[in-house]
């Protein structure tokens, strides 16, 4: 009789550590549990910001300033999540290490998306994930509007920075129709100064985790190391990305 309630007593014990177990690599999104069981990393992903280098109606690039270790993004339709809270899809992030291996930024581009619809997405691994935020994909066809940006430079770097944050933040609550930003160059005063591209991506994030930020490199970003303009921003299409943003909607518009 003892005997039985200890066995008992242990099958119960066992069953709390395997649901346990469960809970921690996320069985209520089982279909990511890559994600799940990968090592969490030392920091949060931080300075995200969206892009596009595809077709805008199905896919959707996500960059965020990491630790190094791998991550990832969890994704999910919007109507679905808020029906069964499940991230239903995955997507690994490419490491690109730049300015003299201080700064470590992820790109992940997400495919086989559906148009004109919203979403959920987080980023990070293990058991250490961002808040919840959306992104929208493009629509099939009709008006859409934009805004445009430039120079970003400054006189002090981060009053100023500061100070085009809360601009563009003001300029998105007022126009939340807006689908995405072009930015004509000049992001940064010098493009190997990581104090620069901090200031700009902790200010741009606000508005940029939330609408694509579409970029072209002005002479502040390219004239030193071009490199660093091109690991810090993923826009355009391979072969093209240097001069042009490649836009499509039912037409392609290129700038230079
Ligand atoms: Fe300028």
């Amino acid at each position: 009789m003892f005997k039985e309630k200890r066995h008992l007593k242990m099958a119960v014990m066992i069953a709390a550590v395997i649901c346990a177990a469960l809970v921690t690599a996320g069985c209520a999104d089982a279909a990511t549990n890559e994600a799940n069981a990968a090592s969490t990393p030392k920091t949060k992903a931080s300075q995200i910001t969206l892009s596009w280098s595809g077709d805008t109606k199905t896919t959707q690039d996500v960059n965020w300033k990491g630790s190094g270790s791998t991550m990832y993004v969890k994704y999910a339709a919007a109507k679905n999540y808020d029906q069964d809270g499940k991230w239903t899809s995955f997507t690994k992030g490419k490491k690109t290490t730049t300015l003299e291996g201080h700064y470590c930024r992820y790109s992940a581009r997400i495919t086989k998306l559906t148009a004109d619809t919203k979403y959920y997405y987080i980023i990070g691994a293990g058991s250490k994930w961002t808040a919840k935020r959306t992104f929208t994909t493009g629509i099939e066809s009709g008006d859409f509007s934009f805004m445009s940006l430039g120079d970003v430079q400054f006189v002090d770097r981060n009053e100023d920075y500061a100070a085009w944050g809360d601009d563009i933040a003001a300029a998105y609550k007022r126009e939340p129709g807006i689908k995405f930003s072009l930015m004509t160059g000049d992001l940064i005063n010098v493009s190997t100064e990581i104090r620069d591209w901090n200031a700009f991506f902790n200010n741009a994030m606000p508005v940029f985790s939330r609408i694509p930020m579409m970029t072209t490199s002005g002479n502040h970003e390219t004239p030193v190391v071009p490199s660093v303009y091109l690991k810090m921003m993923r826009t355009g299409r391979r072969g093209l990305k240097r001069k042009y943003i490649r836009l499509i909607t039912e037409t392609v518009i290129l700038f230079r």
